[in-house]
């Protein structure tokens, strides 16, 4: 399904986060941001049981798959999987700094080795007729910044692949943890913006430390497209605008009320299949985030959507919860 630009504004891929059913409900919030699935390994897209690691609902368009891997064969039949499954984009994750992922050469390793991405991207793009991206950091370890960025994109581009996302500081791929390689080396969006004045020709997002809508726009006076990661999940609501401000939709944004109402069908039907209540409520915890009843609607679903029997009821008494309070906060 081909849709205008909704790379504009996109939420990140994140392992164990953006699972279908966290981007079914970021979907309820924002009905143009472009969402990406958590990575998801070749070898895992090969043998694994697909349903379960890449099936998702229609609901979720635009949505786009990323894969880790580095051989381009298995990456080509990946791209061809994720295309028939009804994927509309697949990405190539250059940017995971894990131990678990270096050690199968691919993540953020791969900024090293430019031209084994650039034959990667190219299997994949021969197989598939939906868009090949990467995203990629702006170096890692030792490499010095603006040249590995540079060198790295002008030879993945060579294969035709336009479109890019940075994440906007390095990776240290020993003495860091995944975790601190998102907080301790410096964000350098500057090396972004530079990226795309040298090569206005690409499409270009970036990634890394944008919490606001502001600041995103800001960044889209120049660039392509932002791609927000930890702030569009602990702070999901931040996406109620989005449609608004970037994609010509209607004023008046939809409220978080009508966002969980939006999900009480669907998570009857999930139960339904065997999908257990928490492994959705989980992803909602935020949705209250700086409002009245904030905390109570993270505690009631806390303590009791993992209980034996708990079904949408739950949901349902933590909103009305959250009415008591915010209706206590305005007297
Ligand atoms: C829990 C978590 C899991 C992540 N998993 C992935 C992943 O699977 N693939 C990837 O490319 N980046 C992953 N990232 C990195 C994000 O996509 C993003 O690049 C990073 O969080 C910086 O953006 P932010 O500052 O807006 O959060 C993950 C980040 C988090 C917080």
């Amino acid at each position: 399904m081909a849709h205008f630009q909704s790379y504009k504004v996109c939420v990140a891929p994140m392992m164990e986060w953006t699972d279908r059913h966290c981007r079914f409900f970021l979907r309820q919030i924002s009905r143009h941001c472009l969402l990406y699935t958590e990575m998801v390994t070749t070898g895992a897209v090969i043998h694994g049981d697909r349903d379960r690691l890449i099936g998702f609902d229609p609901a979720e368009h635009t949505v786009a798959l990323q894969l880790g891997g580095s051989d381009p064969g298995a990456l080509a039949e990946c791209a061809r999987i994720a295309e028939s499954w009804g994927y509309d984009e697949v990405n190539l994750n250059v940017g995971c700094p894990s131990d678990r992922v270096q050690s199968g050469r691919f993540g953020a390793c791969l900024m090293a080795e430019p031209d084994l991405v650039a034959r990667c991207v190219g299997a994949m793009q021969d197989a598939v007729s939906i868009p090949v991206t990467v995203k990629s950091r702006i170096g890692i370890d030792d490499q010095e910044e603006w040249p590995a960025l540079k060198g790295f994109v002008d030879a993945v581009a060579e294969t035709g692949v336009t479109r890019f996302i940075v994440h906007a500081r390095k990776a240290l791929l020993s003495g860091l943890s995944p975790k601190e390689n998102r907080d301790i080396p410096p964000l350098r969006h500057d090396l972004v913006h530079r990226l795309k004045a040298e090569r206005s020709d690409l499409t270009i997002l970036i990634n890394g430390g944008i919490t606001t809508l502001d600041a995103a726009e800001e960044h889209l006076d120049t660039l392509d497209g932002v791609m927000l990661g930890r702030a569009g999940y602990q702070n999901p609501f931040i996406l109620a605008d989005v449609d608004r401000r970037f994609f010509g939709g209607p004023a008046g944004a939809v409220t978080r009320e009508q966002i969980v109402e939006r999900m009480l069908p669907y998570i009857e039907r999930e139960m339904a299949r065997g999908v257990p209540l928490k492994a959705m409520t989980r992803h909602m915890l935020g949705l209250f985030q700086a409002v009245p009843g904030a905390k109570v609607w993270r505690r009631h679903l806390s303590e009791n959507a993992h209980r034996p029997g708990a079904g949408p009821d739950v949901v349902e008494t933590a909103l009305s919860l959250v009415r008591r309070q915010a209706t206590a906060a305005a007297a």
